[in-house]
């Protein structure tokens, strides 16, 4: 990948992309990072990468072609604005969870070419998804830049309907956090059926990093491999008949990922 990158914020999301990035080949010297932390900066200074405090240090000859706001989104509106007027007409990346495009432009100019995306949790062991919107200004070649430096942390799929940011962060932005809950609940579920809570904890985390994975490398749809494993009076079509009653899984899920979109559409305001 051949880039000059700058990445704002280098927390967690931001690490874990300048770490894939390191890994994908992106040349150290074509990286720069502004992170106020010490200690933060400290770890990035060990990848051979420009670590700044502030971006006042840049200086006007400074160019990019993209800039990668990685900080938390209630510090956005400060922090942005410090970055309209570097050099190379980069394309700005935003993955602050909420903040839409227009936002953006407000704070760049109504000029800017602006990517928002939507990465998850996972991408800290870069097996994450990033769902990404690009304003009308993204050219061609700078949605495929985006792609490769999101790539460094899972996999990316483009909307062309900004509006879908809510469903896509009720489904894979919070998405996690509905299957930590699955591991919980089998977890507990095993106890309850008689497993010490250690056995129980690694047969249910196991099993859904098993089957995930399985799911993702086979051709058989998801449908498919479940009934695969469902013999006709057999245990899983005991437990199925429990999970897949008329208010069962599918009931409870679709109203979760509802009331996650509808919160998104809250916050955005
Ligand atoms: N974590 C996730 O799983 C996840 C998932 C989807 C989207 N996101 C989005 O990713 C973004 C970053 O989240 P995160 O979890 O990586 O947060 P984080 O760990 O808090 O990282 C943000 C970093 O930005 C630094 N920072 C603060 N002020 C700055 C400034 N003026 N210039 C440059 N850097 C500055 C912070 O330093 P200090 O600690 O010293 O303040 C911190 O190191 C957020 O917008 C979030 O919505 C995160």
């Amino acid at each position: 990948m051949r880039c000059r990158a700058l990445l704002v914020g280098c927390g967690n999301m931001g690490s874990a992309m300048l770490r894939g990035w390191l890994a994908q080949g992106l040349a150290a010297t074509d990286i720069t990072v502004v992170e106020p932390s010490i200690e933060r900066a400290g770890l990035v200074l060990e990848h051979g990468v420009t670590v700044l405090s502030d971006p006042k240090s840049l200086g006007t000859s400074f160019l990019v072609d993209a800039i990668i706001f990685a900080v938390k989104p209630q510090a956005m509106e400060a922090i942005v604005p410090l970055y309209s007027n570097i050099q190379g007409r980069p394309v700005f990346i935003s993955i602050g969870a909420g903040k839409q495009s227009t936002f953006f432009e407000r704070l760049l100019g109504q000029g800017a070419a602006v990517v928002r995306s939507m990465p998850n949790t996972p991408s800290l062991v870069r097996r994450g998804i990033a769902v990404a919107y690009a304003n009308g200004n993204v050219q061609f070649e700078q949605r495929r830049l985006c792609t490769d430096l999101l790539e460094a942390i899972g996999e990316v799929a483009w909307v062309d309907d900004e509006n879908l940011m809510d469903a896509v962060t009720a489904v894979s932005g919070s998405g996690p956090a509905y299957v930590f809950l699955l591991i919980e609940c089998l977890t507990q579920a095993g106890v309850e059926a008689g497993l010490s809570v250690a056995l129980a904890n690694q047969l249910a985390l196991s099993t859904v990093a098993g089957a995930g994975e399985l799911a993702r490398k086979v051709p058989e749809s998801p449908a498919d491999l479940r009934k695969q494993v469902t013999s006709p009076g057999g245990t899983t079509e005991a437990a199925l008949e429990i999970l897949m009653e008329p208010r069962g899984l599918q009931t409870l899920m679709t109203r979760a990922v509802a009331a996650a979109a509808k919160r998104s559409r809250e916050l955005a305001g």
